[in-house]
Order: C-alpha cells, then sequence, then structure tokens
C-alpha cells in the first residue's frame, strides 16, 4: 500500500525495474465504501431532520403559506416590469412611505428603471432633505437631489413604535428577500386581511391577517380599491396596488436583478463550452493515471 502510493511518482517506477504498470480500473476499498455510504446515509438524515423541523415549526405558528403567484419577473429569463415598478413607486410613496422607509434607494436608482432623469429630479425636489453644517454650523433643509436616499418617515424606531400602537414597521429595502415566501408573501399579506375566525380575539390597535406569523399583524389594511389614482390610468384595484408594490419592493431588494441576468446569459454559452473541454482534456490526460495498476514482484532470492 505504502509502496504503491509512493511509487505514484513514477521516481520510483523508473528505478526499481520488479514495478510494472497493468491498465485496470478498481473501483473504491470496501472500508471506503462503507464510509461514504455511512456519510450519505447521515447527510440524508440530517438534511430529513431540517426538512421535518422546518415545516413542524411552521405548522404549529398556525400560519397560512402565500401561494405561488406568476409575477412578470422570472427567476431566470425574464426581466421587469418597468411599468409595474412606476405604478409600485406610485403606490409607495402615496401609501406606504407614511410609515415605512426605503433606506437603500436614492433616487437616481429610479432613472433608466422606471423613470426619465428629469422625472426623477422632479420626484426627489418633492422631499425635503436636512442637509448641512452650513458656514454658521446650523443644518438646513434644501430640496432632495437625485443622489439622496428616500426620506424615512420617523427619525428613529421609538417615534415609529409610538406612533404605531408599539409595533414598528419595518424598512422595506429588502424585504422582499427577508420573508419566507419573499414577493408572494408581500402580496399574499397585503390582500389577505379578513374577520378573524372564531376563537381569535384582536386586541385593539391590530387587524387580523392569515398570512401574518400569529395572525395579529400591527399593520391595517392598507390597500382597497381605488385608495390611490394610477397616473398611467389602470384601473387601481386592490390587487393591482398589491401587485405593483410588490413589483417595486421586488426591485427594491434587487436592483441588479436584470443586469445579473443578462451578464448570466452572456457568459452561459462560454462557461458550458469552456467547462466540457475542460472535462474531455482532463479526462484524456488522467486517464493513463487513473486506469494504472502498479504490481509489486518481490525479488526471488534462492
Ligand atoms: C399606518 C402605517 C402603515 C402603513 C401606511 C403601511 N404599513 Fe406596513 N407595517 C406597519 C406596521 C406598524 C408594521 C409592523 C406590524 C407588526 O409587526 O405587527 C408593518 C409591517 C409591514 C410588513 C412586514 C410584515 C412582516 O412580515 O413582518 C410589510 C411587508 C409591510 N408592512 C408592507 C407595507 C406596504 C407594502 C405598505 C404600503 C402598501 C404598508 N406596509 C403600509 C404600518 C404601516
Amino acid at each position: 500500500m505504502a509502496l504503491t502510493t509512493l511509487a505514484r511518482s513514477g521516481r520510483l517506477v523508473a528505478q526499481n525495474q520488479s514495478l510494472r504498470y497493468v491498465s485496470t480500473k478498481s473501483g473504491p476499498s470496501t472500508g471506503r465504501k462503507v464510509m461514504y455510504s455511512l456519510l450519505g446515509t447521515a447527510g440524508f438524515g440530517a438534511a430529513g431532520v431540517l426538512y421535518a423541523l422546518e415545516n413542524s415549526v411552521s405548522a404549529m405558528e398556525l400560519v397560512a403559506h402565500a401561494p405561488k403567484y406568476q409575477w412578470p419577473h422570472g427567476d431566470w429569463i425574464e426581466s421587469f416590469d418597468a411599468r409595474s415598478i412606476r405604478r409600485g413607486y406610485e403606490v409607495f410613496k402615496q401609501v406606504c412611505a407614511a410609515c415605512h422607509s426605503l433606506k437603500y434607494i436614492a433616487y437616481r436608482n429610479l432613472v433608466g428603471v422606471s423613470h426619465t432623469e428629469e422625472e426623477a429630479k422632479a420626484e426627489a425636489a418633492e422631499v425635503m432633505v436636512t442637509d448641512g453644517p452650513d458656514e454658521s454650523g446650523e443644518m438646513f433643509q434644501r430640496p432632495g437631489k437625485l443622489s439622496d436616499l428616500f426620506q424615512p418617515p420617523y427619525p428613529n424606531e421609538e417615534a415609529a413604535r409610538h406612533a404605531n400602537n408599539g409595533a414598528y414597521p419595518p424598512d422595506l429595502s429588502l424585504i422582499t428577500n427577508a420573508r419566507h415566501g419573499k414577493e408572494d408573501y408581500l402580496f399574499a399579506l397585503l390582500t389577505g386581511y379578513c374577520d378573524p375566525p372564531a376563537g381569535v380575539t384582536i386586541s385593539e390597535g391590530q387587524a387580523y391577517n392569515p398570512y401574518f406569523p400569529g395572525g395579529a399583524i400591527g399593520m391595517p389594511q392598507m390597500l382597497y380599491d381605488e385608495v390611490i389614482e394610477y397616473s398611467d390610468g389602470t384601473p387601481a384595484t386592490a390587487s393591482q396596488l398589491a401587485k405593483d408594490v410588490s413589483c417595486f419592493l421586488k426591485w427594491a431588494t434587487e436592483p441588479e436583478h436584470d443586469q445579473r441576468q443578462r451578464i448570466f446569459w452572456r457568459i452561459f454559452p462560454v462557461i458550458s463550452v469552456l467547462f466540457v473541454a475542460t472535462w474531455v482534456v482532463k479526462r484524456s490526460k488522467w486517464s493513463s493515471l487513473k486506469t494504472r495498476k502498479i504490481v509489486f514482484t518481490p525479488k526471488k532470492y534462492d
């Protein structure tokens, strides 16, 4: 065994004439096979336990799982629906921004996605931003610029909780990736408000939503038919509003989504050809090495 390992270097083979190559291929030893099967069983077992735990925990929480919806943006080929993002921005600005911040998105991010540069500048100029200090050391207010981030509705978490019965409206920049079910969950949550089932009591200032873990949510139903008017004339039904704001927030979570897909499809053909070529070359280079068998015939002393 030790000699076989040594002989792989080739040097020893040249020195010792009694070593020769026999081209056969042998599988792993029995010990290894047992080890591999044990590892495999343990791996599958652990995955099974994790899966069971994940599901039993969700089942205990009595939470409704969001169905899968057909989004205009897919995971592999489809790009974002720019018009939907534009409408979603209107919903966010006129409804959600009253309570939720979107702190990782700046007005310049809208340019070329849902708005032209002029439009985005006009949107930014509508909000007042604290800047400074000026020459006298004072902070001052000025109209927003393209480089400004979206302004939060509350100065800090305490103020936000105080205004919402103690519940904290989370920042929505990364929300679609931060929740199980992603944008499906968001849509289901926004459209899922209903009366609590018999036996469930909801305290003052809370609403019932079966998609929210626990059922009692501190955010009242926000989206009703015609709660805002779309500038492009699309009928503003509650589900349309929810879908558009979900598309907008999905974009806010992954603004690089379209570019990532485009780059992937550009490099995919090249990578596949290179992968196959590498595989073929590797097989041919290693074939003599992998299929050889080294036999050691001890010298006979008589
Ligand atoms: C009146 C204030 C208010 C408005 C307006 C509002 N929300 Fe909320 N939202 C809240 C509060 C408060 C919470 C925290 C609820 C809780 O933790 O019980 C919340 C929580 C959420 C959550 C997180 C739920 C979770 O799984 O933790 C999402 C997503 C959300 N809101 C989306 C929206 C969207 C989208 C809009 C606009 C259509 C919106 N909200 C408008 C107050 C608001």
